[in-house]
Parts: structure tokens; sequence; C-alpha cells
């Protein structure tokens, strides 16, 4: 080490709640490789711990603040640690973190994590969580400014879109994320050809209402104007060498016509989609300010089954919503039964505060509950026959890692299945047809082809 390179320092971080924070994460690792920092997986040895949270459900918060507290005996080992709670919880609840907490050094907002370097130099104030004119993106090391020799995994995230304008009555994302913002074009496709470069094989698109994206055509399309979502897609498929793309979390008054036909004809865009419906009541539907009838959802997925008829659907559903009766929570498992989702998040009812439904009264927890577990088990059926119905059938899968048996290699199906594998002759990052020969709880197994 020569004189004039700073000592390299640790930096752990914790990653809570969505994709969208994982995607943080590694550009916050980014922004602090630059000071010095490698990233560690063991906190224990770290001369700084991020803690990005997620705010999305109320357990969430309570499970920051108890990591929080599991981190007092290391601070009083070594105060000149570090930490700082990043994410969308540091949004919502900026200094009363450390008022609470009083060993967090740092509180840092999603829309503001650029400036964590010139926070851990204290060169600006602890707290960071305006809603700032200027694009973190702009401010942040530019991926094409690391060691091109860093090779990165087979798959990555990138985000394009930001923020919610949709107001679902039970949400805090339009509170702690703020208004819908989309990357421009030109800066998403530079980001998608380095990743390429570096060996990235697979992108999905990130956005809390990714197919609400919408930009100026880049200079390069003599046709100009204004792009949508589906036609941003088209463009990423131009790059050679990506092999699939996927995007993720859509809302159903977003799916654009150019989008769903682009299920049909964009051999890249992977047959999955994760479109959450939240209920199948169109009283409750109405309540949740969803602005979409149940009858809307359907036909929508009809027409997107018409341009990729072997589309695996997925969803997010919401339970014991203030005022669900049995016949809200019956017309949700008939949506359900009507639909036959590949996969489905479903969560209880949490009320947050700020919210517009946070007041409202409460259905029973004991109702709740029975409800939850009944469209679990229903969604558990589908989630098997899906899996089942693979068998047989050949796919592709790309290969991300070996498997914790030798000889083993697991990937994921074009259908975003886990798929093992017993061969010693893939690589990661192959793409490979493989037969899929049995199902199991959660994964696949198949066999390579020739
Ligand atoms: N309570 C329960 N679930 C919620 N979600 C969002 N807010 C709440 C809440 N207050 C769920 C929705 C959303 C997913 C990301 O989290 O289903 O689609
Ligand atoms: Fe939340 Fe609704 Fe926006 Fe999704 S669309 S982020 S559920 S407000």
């Amino acid at each position: 080490m020569t004189a004039s390179t700073p000592a390299t320092k640790k930096l752990f971080i914790k990653t809570y709640g969505c994709q969208m924070n994982v995607y943080d994460s590694q550009r916050m690792a980014e922004a602090m490789g630059a000071e010095g920092y490698v990233l560690t997986e063991d906190q224990s040895d770290a001369d700084m711990v991020l803690l990005n949270t997620c705010h999305i459900r109320e357990k969430a918060a309570e499970k920051l603040y108890s990591d929080l507290g599991r981190l007092k005996p290391l601070k009083a080992a070594r105060p000149d640690l570090k930490i700082g709670v990043a994410g969308c919880v540091a949004q919502a609840e900026g200094a009363e973190i450390i008022r609470r907490m009083p060993l967090v050094d740092l509180v840092v907002g999603p829309q503001t994590y650029h400036r964590l370097p010139a926070m851990a130099r204290g060169e600006i104030a602890a707290i960071q969580t305006d809603f700032p004119q200027e694009d973190k993106f702009e401010h942040l090391p530019a991926r094409t400014s690391l060691n091109p020799a860093t090779r990165r995994a087979p798959t990555a995230f990138l985000t394009v879109q930001e923020g919610c304008d949709k107001f679902c009555a039970f949400c805090v994302v339009p509170y702690t994320r703020g208004a819908e913002v989309s990357r421009p074009a030109p800066r998403i496709l530079s980001e998608a050809r380095d990743l390429v470069s570096r060996g990235v094989r697979e992108i999905t698109l990130l956005g809390q209402n990714v197919n609400a994206w919408h930009g100026a055509a880049p200079a390069s399309d003599p046709a100009g104007g204004e792009w949508g979502f589906g036609r941003l897609i088209r463009a990423l498929a131009q790059i050679e060498g990506l092999a699939r793309i996927r995007y993720t979390t859509s809302h159903p008054n977003d799916m654009g016509d150019d989008l769903i036909a682009a299920h049909g004809d964009v051999a890249q865009l992977m047959p999955y989609l994760h479109l959450p419906v939240q209920s199948g009541s169109d009283r409750i539907l109405k309540a949740m300010n969803r602005k979409h009838t149940a009858d809307h959802y359907l036909r929508l997925i009809d027409r997107i089954r018409a341009a990729r008829p072997d589309i695996v659907l997925t969803s997010d559903f919401i339970v014991g919503f203030p005022g669900e009766t049995d016949q809200d929570h019956a017309d949700t498992l008939r949506l359900i039964e009507q639909v036959g989702f590949g996969m489905a998040y479903s969560f209880k009812y949490s009320p947050r505060p700020g919210t517009p439904a946070y007041d409202r009264p409460e259905v029973e927890p004991a109702v709740a509950d029975a409800r939850l577990q009944e469209l679990q088990a229903l969604l558990t059926r589908q989630q098997k026959a899906v899996q089942q119905d693979m068998v047989g059938r050949t796919v592709g899968v790309l290969f991300e890692k070996a498997g914790r048996e030798p000889g083993q290699m697991i990937g994921k199906s074009d259908y975003l299945h886990a798929v093992f594998v017993d061969t010693t002759d893939v690589q990661i990052g192959d793409l490979r047809q493989v037969r899929i020969k049995n199902s199991a709880a959660n994964s696949l197994h198949g066999e390579l082809l020739p």
C-alpha cells in the first residue's frame, strides 16, 4: 500500500423489504466504495453498519428497533463504529430514530443517500430526509466509473422509476418514496449496457410503479416524441448480450397496450408478471382507492394472456382491510380462482400512521387471521399446480450459483422458478435448456438438454 492509498474501511449493510432497497443498498455500497469502504459480511468486523429499512408494514419498523438494540454491545465496545439508518423508516421517522436509539449516527432517506459520503465525513448534518431538487443518480458514482474488471452476478436490478402518485388508502409509499419520477431513457440504457458489459445477462427493471415509466425519446430515436414503458423494453432488448428482461412492481392501471404487446413479441421479456390486485371485491377496491374494479383486472389478465398464453402471473393481496366482510373475502377468493396465480404475497392489513385508512375501524384480528389462512391455502394450491404443470416441459434456465450438494447447480427458469440441476457441465451465467423432471415445495428439479 502506498502512502496515498486511503486505509480500507469495512461496511456492513443489512437490507430489509423490497428489491428497490436491494438496489439502493448496492448504490450506497458503491458510493461508500469511492470513500475507501469495502463490503463485509461480518457485522462485528465493520467500521460502519448501515440498516436499509422498510416501512410498508408495522412489523418492519419494529424489526429495525430490535436490530438496533442488538447493536448496543458492539457500539459500546467500539464507540467509533458508525451506525446509519437508511430507507423508508429513516424517511418516515427522521430524528425520532436518534431520539429513541441514541447509538444511531446517521439517518438518510431513499432520495438523499447520494449525500451519505459527506454525512459520514461529518461535512453535512447527520439527518438527511428531504426530497431534494437534485436527482441522486446524477450525484452517485456512475456505474461505468467503477472498476470495469468487477464481474457481476448474471442477474441485476436497475431502478428506472421511483415513487408513487396512486395513494392507495393503506400505503406509506407515496409519503416515504415521494412522487412518481422516471429516470431518463439514455441513463437507463447506458446503465444497462454497462451491466451487460460486466457479465449481466438478466436485468430486472425496478420501480414502485415501474410500468408508469415514461420519458422523452432519446436523440437516437428518429421518431422522437414520448416513450412509454413498452418502448423502453424494446430498446433494452436491442442490447446485445442481454438475454432476459423482467420488471416489478406494476399497477393494473398502467398496463399500456404497447407493454402488453411487448409480452407477445419481445423474446427477451420473460413470461412472468407480478401484478398486485390487493382484493377481489369492488367495494373494498373502492375503499382502498385502487381506481379499478375486479372485472377490469380480469379483463386485463385476458388481454395479457392473449398476448402471451404461457405467462405466469403473481400478485399481492391484503386481507382484513377495514370494512371487509365475509362476502368481500369470498369475492377475493373467487377472483383468485378465476385467474390462477403462480405465486402471491398475502398480508394481513396493517394500519400505517399518516395513511387515509389508519383511523378506520379494524376487522376482528381472529377473523382476519382465518381469512388469511384460507386465502394462503388457495394460493399454495395454485402455486403447486403451476409448478406441477412445468413437469415434462423444457424451459430456459439461467444458472446463478452452485447448489449445496456437490455437482448441483441452481438457476431460475424463464418463469422465475428456482431450478436445481445435477451437473458439472454448466458455469454461473450460462443460459441452458432444461427439461423439468419434478416439482418440490418451492423449487423444480430438471436435467440439462444436450
Ligand atoms: N398493510 C398490509 N399490507 C400492505 N401492503 C402495503 N401496505 C400495506 C399495509 N398497510 C402490501 C400491498 C403491497 C405490498 C408491497 O405490501 O399488498 O402491494
Ligand atoms: Fe402503495 Fe398503491 Fe402506490 Fe403500490 S400503487 S406503492 S400499493 S400507493
